[in-house]
């Protein structure tokens, strides 16, 4: 081969070589919402967006977004051929995340719930953090303590990472919604972020609402992504 016919070559593999966009989607507490918000995510970046996508499922404890899959391909679902799920429920997360980034568009992790390790580590590669809140005061109690340990694993991340806590399963017929929001965006002393924890989080303007369209969804390939599709353009704009 010619230097100059290497070099091209060499240029061809860079230029196709990706550089995944991070998504983790994380709230240390169980079913808050996180394996659905990172399936229909996975989804928007795969179907949507037609990116070679990685949906990792990474909760060491119940692994629901691998069984979704397993399920969905059981009962003849199509599953779109750029979106690969794996399972990754390990400590070393952020290791395998920067191996698999040249490899794809979009990387999706559902970070679990159990383990504040892999949520630490996940968020070390992540270019954007998700938490899933429902409207509710035992729901929002949990925020806390997510974000601590998400300023602590921010520190560590080299991609000017963001968080983002975004409000799901909102009833709009109650006034669930607007209280959270108000308690989300003025906290009292003690249930906000930053040094006093009287900050406000940082809440997505999109809302997921409660429908029977995601509690219907696991072991499905759903086709109507809007709600999802609106608050990742507002995340990436
Ligand atoms: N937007 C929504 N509206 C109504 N129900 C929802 C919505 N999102 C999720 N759910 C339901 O809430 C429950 C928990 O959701 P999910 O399994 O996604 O949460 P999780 O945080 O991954 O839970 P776990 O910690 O057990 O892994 C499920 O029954 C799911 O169908
Ligand atoms: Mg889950």
């Amino acid at each position: 081969m010619s230097e100059n016919t290497r070099i091209k070559t060499l240029a061809a593999a860079t230029a196709s070589a990706w550089d995944a966009f991070v998504i983790v989607v994380g709230m240390l507490k169980g079913g808050t919402g996180k394996t659905t918000s990172a399936w229909f995510i996975a989804l928007y970046y795969a179907v949507v967006l037609e990116l070679p996508t990685l949906l990792l499922d990474a909760d060491a404890t119940s692994q629901s977004a691998y069984d979704w899959f397993k399920v969905a391909q059981a009962e003849g679902f199509e599953i779109p051929a750029n979106l690969v799920v794996e399972r990754y429920p390990f400590d070393d997360i952020a290791e395998y995340i920067r191996e698999k980034r040249s490899e794809f568009g979009a990387i999706v992790v559902d970070a679990g719930g159990g383990s504040s390790r892999i949520f630490h580590e996940a968020v070390t590669e992540a270019n954007r953090l998700i938490v899933p809140v429902a409207p509710t005061k035992i729901e929002r109690r949990k925020l806390v303590a997510t974000f601590d340990e998400a300023e602590r694993a921010a520190a560590r991340n080299e991609r000017d990472v963001t968080a983002h806590v975004v409000l799901v399963k909102a009833d709009d017929r109650t006034s669930l919604p607007r209280t959270a929001k108000d308690k989300l965006l003025e906290p009292a002393e003690g249930e906000g972020i930053g040094p006093e924890r009287d900050e406000p989080f940082p809440l997505a303007e999109t809302v997921i609402h409660s429908w029977v369209h995601y509690m219907e969804a696991f072991g499905e390939v759903p086709t109507e992504l809007s709600e999802y599709a609106e608050l990742m353009k507002e995340l990436t704009a």
